[in-house]
């Protein structure tokens, strides 16, 4: 039996800023199982940091609630440059949240770094292994959910492996919860349990991975799929419209080339149309 170890009830996040008003989060509700990964994907701006912050709780809804019974959260962020204080010491950093100093090193140990690069400072690593350092923070204080913000975007596409590894070993040992931000289904879908699929606030569709990859349903999804080279199988073929018109309804109906009269005006919920594959597009009801 999966325990649910989130769940996350009609989210909602505006931002403001001059006159403009951006809705990052626009009633989004999913649950979030113990020890699975949900993978988030969406293009840039879609909502997917503001809905990682939410859960993290370093940001506050609007409106909506977020049930948790984590006992712990860490997120481990997308710039590992940006996210530390360039004057400490990799074993400083990992440090400063545990209650005895010592267990630095054997985090960092844990995440494969060397006693000798704990006196190092950041500019003295690269990317990844910084990234290492990141993931030793988070894991101090001991979470069980931990948002991972596009944890490998930038780093060296030959470390990017070596990272997602790690987060999975770590995962296995410590039946880790993990929501996994990236705006590249390539990297999620080995990652993921389940992906999410977000476009301008709103979850398009959600699903196991292979029904995702294999089965999409949603055009946005289609067209995302389209757009993630592969080798194996076969592609569709999928092109949007780029029409400059208002919608009421769904927020994708400008550029898909399915779109009826309605999907302008009317919000289609979410609809299950099998196990935990749910999609939010009036197609389904055909
Ligand atoms: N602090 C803020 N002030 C104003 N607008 C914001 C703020 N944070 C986010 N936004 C806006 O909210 C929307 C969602 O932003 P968010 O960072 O969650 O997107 P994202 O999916 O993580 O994008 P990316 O892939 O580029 O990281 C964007 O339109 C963004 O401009
Ligand atoms: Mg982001």
């Amino acid at each position: 039996m999966k325990e649910v170890l989130i769940e996350v009830s009609n989210l909602t996040r505006t931002f403001h800023s001059g006159d403009k008003i951006t809705k990052a989060l626009d009633d989004v509700s999913f649950k979030l199982y113990r020890g699975e990964t949900l993978g988030v994907v969406g293009e840039s701006g879609c909502g997917k940091t503001t809905l990682g912050r939410c859960l993290a709780g370093l940001l506050k809804p609007d409106e909506g609630t977020i049930v948790t019974k984590a006992n712990g959260y860490q997120i481990i962020f997308q710039d590992p440059y940006n996210s530390v204080d360039p004057y400490w010491t990799v074993e400083s950093i990992v440090a400063e949240g545990l209650k005895n100093r010592k267990e630095a090193v054997g985090l960092l140990e844990k995440v494969g770094l060397s006693r000798q690069e704990k006196n190092s400072y950041p500019h003295e690593l690269s990317g990844g292994q910084l990234q290492r350092v990141g993931i030793a923070r988070a894991l101090g204080t001991n979470p069980d959910f931990i948002v991972c913000d596009e944890p490998v975007s930038a780093l060296d596409v030959s470390y990017q492996s070596k990272i997602i590894s790690l987060l999975e070993d770590l995962q296995r040992e410590q039946n880790l919860t993990y929501l996994f931000i990236s705006h590249d289904l390539a990297v999620v879908r080995h990652i993921a349990d389940r992906i999410m699929i977000m476009y301008k606030g709103q979850i398009m569709e959600m699903g196991k991975t292979e029904d995702i990859i294999n089965d999409p349903v949603h055009p946005y999804t289609r067209f995302l799929l389209s757009a993630v080279p592969s080798p194996f199988e076969e592609k569709e073929e999928f092109t949007v419209r780029n029409d400059r018109i208002e919608t009421g309804g769904c927020p994708f109906a400008p550029r898909c080339p399915y779109r009826k009269e309605r999907c302008l005006s009317e919000r289609c919920s979410s609809r299950e149309i099998a196990e935990e594959h749910q999609v939010a597009c009036f197609l389904t009801e055909e």
